[in-house]
Formats: structure tokens, C-alpha cells, sequence
């Protein structure tokens, strides 16, 4: 089992909705943190955008410090960024308790998350819509989390690539039970139970949470359609 806290913090909580910060109100962070927080959120998903991984910038380190200062839930932060290796150890210095790194950035993910798992942080490897699992089957050993994209990276509000759920289903076979399983990407109301049902126990949402104006009745009843079918 593994001995990071936040990791199996989130494995006895699942399924556990986690709110993608990217389409949140970054102006009023604080009472964005406090709102989730209060709607009973269980971690906060960072979507790490470098303009070159991906067509999109979005943030790096001083966000994720100060949702260390604003939160002691988990940290799960997506890095959608080239080159993650040499990156790893200032975003754990910076308070993240899981580090996802795309295996489509990589030559070799194993050396990555070898250092990932040396910081005593969550090693995490995330997979795009177009990349076999095959391709990240050499890594798997060394994975705390798989992340599964529904969506190829870049932007939230896009629809879901329901050649998720099948991948979902082949990796949730293959890992041991520690492993932890995600789901990224248009993820919602309508798509959300098969995600649960094939074995996503981490379910990433962002405009599901962000483009309601009641954040605890979305966060529920997300939770509750992840669980629906297991
Ligand atoms: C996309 C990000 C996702 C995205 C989720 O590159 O990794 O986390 O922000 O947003 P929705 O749930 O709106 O697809
Ligand atoms: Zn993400």
C-alpha cells in the first residue's frame, strides 16, 4: 500500500470528485478554496498548462504554493508541460502531493517518476485519448496513479471521448488495487457513472463544478452518479 497520506486519503474516500482549477475564479482564489471546501470537496486537481505541451498556458509554482497555503486537502497537479523532469522537484518543494506527468512528454516516463516517487510525492501518468495503453505498460510499476484523458489536453469544456472508458476498464484490470485510476476530461452529469463504473475512483471536473452557481449540489450529485454503478 502505499505510504503517502494524501494518497490514501483519496483511495478510502473514493470516488472522490476532484475540482479542476482552470476555469475557477483565480481573482478570488481564497473564496473559490473556501466555497469547495464548504461543498465538501475531498483535493484540488491543478491543470499545469505550458503553452508548448499543450496549445494553452494556465499556471505553474506560485499557484500551486499558494493553494498550499490556502488548503491542507490533497494537491493533484496535472503537468501538461515538456520536459516535466526538470520541473518535478521544485513542484513538490511548491507543496504537491501528487505529480502526474503525460507519457506522450517523455522518451522514458520511468526516470521521471522515480524521482517523483525519491521526492516522497505521488507519481502519477497520464495517458492522452490517442495513446495506447501498451505504451505505458513498462511504467506501470512505478505508478501511485493513472490518468486517463477523455479529452485531448489543453482546455476544459470539451465533450467526452468515450474511448476513455474502455482504457479505464483494461488499466483498472491490470493495476493492483493501490493504484490509483483518473479520469480527466468532460467529465459530468451524463458521462460521469461510466467513468465510476468502469473504475475511475479519482473523476477530474471542471466546467461540471465551475459553470454551476451552486458548487455543493454539483460536487453531491457528481459523487453520487460516480457511485451509482460500481
Ligand atoms: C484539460 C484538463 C482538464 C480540464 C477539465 O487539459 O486536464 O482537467 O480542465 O475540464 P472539464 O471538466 O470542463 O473538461
Ligand atoms: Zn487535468
Amino acid at each position: 500500500m502505499s505510504k503517502i497520506r494524501p494518497l490514501a486519503d483519496l483511495r478510502e474516500a473514493s470516488p472522490v470528485v476532484l475540482p479542476s482549477l482552470l476555469l475557477c475564479d483565480f481573482g478570488n482564489l481564497e473564496r473559490e478554496v473556501q466555497e469547495l471546501e464548504a461543498a465538501g470537496v475531498r483535493g484540488y486537481h491543478l491543470d499545469v498548462m505550458d503553452g508548448h505541451f499543450v496549445p494553452n498556458m494556465s499556471y505553474g509554482l506560485p499557484i500551486v504554493e499558494a493553494m498550499r497555503r490556502l488548503t491542507d486537502l490533497p494537491l493533484d497537479v496535472h503537468l501538461m508541460i515538456s520536459d516535466p523532469g526538470k520541473y518535478v522537484r521544485r513542484f513538490a518543494e511548491a507543496g504537491a502531493d501528487v505529480l502526474t506527468i503525460h507519457a506522450e512528454a517523455v522518451e522514458d516516463p520511468r526516470p521521471v517518476l522515480e524521482e517523483i516517487r525519491e521526492l516522497g510525492v505521488g507519481a502519477g501518468l497520464a495517458v492522452n485519448p490517442a495513446t495506447p495503453v501498451t505504451k505505458i505498460e513498462p511504467a506501470l510499476s512505478l505508478c501511485h496513479l493513472v490518468l486517463v484523458m477523455s479529452v485531448v489536453p489543453g482546455f476544459g469544456g470539451q465533450a467526452f471521448d468515450e474511448g476513455a472508458l474502455d482504457k479505464l476498464r483494461t488499466l483498472r484490470r491490470q493495476l493492483p488495487d493501490d493504484v490509483l485510476l483518473e479520469v480527466d476530461g468532460g467529465v459530468n452529469e451524463a458521462t460521469i457513472s461510466a467513468c465510476g463504473e468502469a473504475g475511475a475512483q479519482l473523476l477530474v471536473a471542471g466546467s461540471a463544478i465551475f459553470g454551476k452557481s451552486d458548487y455543493a449540489a454539483a460536487v453531491a450529485k457528481l459523487t453520487r452518479l460516480a457511485g451509482a454503478n460500481r
